[in-house]
């Protein structure tokens, strides 16, 4: 089943996630999950979802956890999240609907949604939207989601679809701070299929044109963003050696890498 975006979030990828390659492993991972748009179309394969935002974390935890009841137990009118009477992660949930594309969620509606709400009813908070979710939650049982960094986790034969922060436009995110030619090298020697998305002008990886994304309407109009990709089965340098693969971590970033084999081994079962 396809399953629309459980929130609203900032850089995400729903419209054109089916214009990536379609996924050749039944196991999906996405190390930079965010609104994880590209596995909610493949939603009924194994999914593991990495995010460094404790927020980001909480709110999908809540999510796979959740009852459709719950759900629908959750207030439709809301002024400002702190008045509701709901744990944490269930107010973070309707705080990223009270306005459009955001980093973190908001604590009352924005001027967009006092406006358009009654207009638009399934593009902010409000019973279309608390319904749509309680339908699909019992679709992402199977998901997991940990709070861990992108190059903490195993290197296990899945399609990886990498979506960091973008390397220009990126500083909007709380977590931020990445070391891109560390994160190109880590890309290259992941196991399995690759799929890295970023912004024209990026250079860590011999990135192609992709597509043109029209970002959200705002003041001055949606803000046009100019998408590249990198794949690992398109004639980029495949896979690396695994010899490679070792000395190219080491070097980048000083890991020890027999506490890393050890690792690797322990997370087989995923
Ligand atoms: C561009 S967003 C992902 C958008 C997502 N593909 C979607 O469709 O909604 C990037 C995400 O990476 C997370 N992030 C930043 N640094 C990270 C790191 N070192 N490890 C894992 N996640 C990180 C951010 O918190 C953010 O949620």
């Amino acid at each position: 089943m396809e399953l629309r975006p459980f929130f609203s979030f900032f850089g995400s990828k729903w419209r054109v996630a089916t214009k990536y390659p379609q996924p050749q492993h039944d196991l999906i991972i996405e190390p930079f999950a965010g609104g994880a748009t590209f596995s909610l179309r493949y939603a009924e394969r194994l999914i593991r979802l990495y995010d460094l935002d404790p927020v980001i974390v909480g709110v999908w935890d809540y999510l796979i956890h959740a009852s459709a009841h719950e759900i629908l137990a959750l207030p439709a009118d809301v002024a400002h999240v702190d008045d509701l009477k709901v744990c944490q992660e269930a107010r973070w949930l309707v705080g990223f609907w009270l306005n459009k594309g955001t980093t973190q969620p908001s604590k009352s509606p924005s001027r967009w949604m006092r406006d358009y709400q009654y207009r638009q009813p399934g593009t902010y908070w409000g019973p279309t939207i608390r319904e749509r979710i309680a339908s699909q939650v019992s679709h992402i049982r199977h998901w997991t989601i940990k709070q861990a960094s992108y190059d903490s986790i195993p290197s296990v034969a899945a399609t990886w679809f990498v979506d960091p922060p973008y390397q220009e436009a990126g500083r909007h995110f709380k977590f931020h701070n990445i070391d891109y030619p560390l994160l190109g090298e880590w890309c290259r020697c992941r196991s399995g299929q690759v799929i890295v998305c970023e912004n024209q002008g990026a250079t860590w990886l011999p990135f192609r044109p992709f597509r043109t994304i029209k970002g959200l309407e705002g003041k001055r109009g949606g803000k046009k963003s100019v998408e590249v990709i990198w794949t690992n089965d398109e004639g980029g340098r495949h896979t690396a050696s695994e010899e490679e693969c070792q000395s190219h971590m080491q070097a980048l970033a000083g890991i020890d890498m027999n506490s890393e084999t050890i690792a690797i081994v322990g997370e087989q079962s995923l």
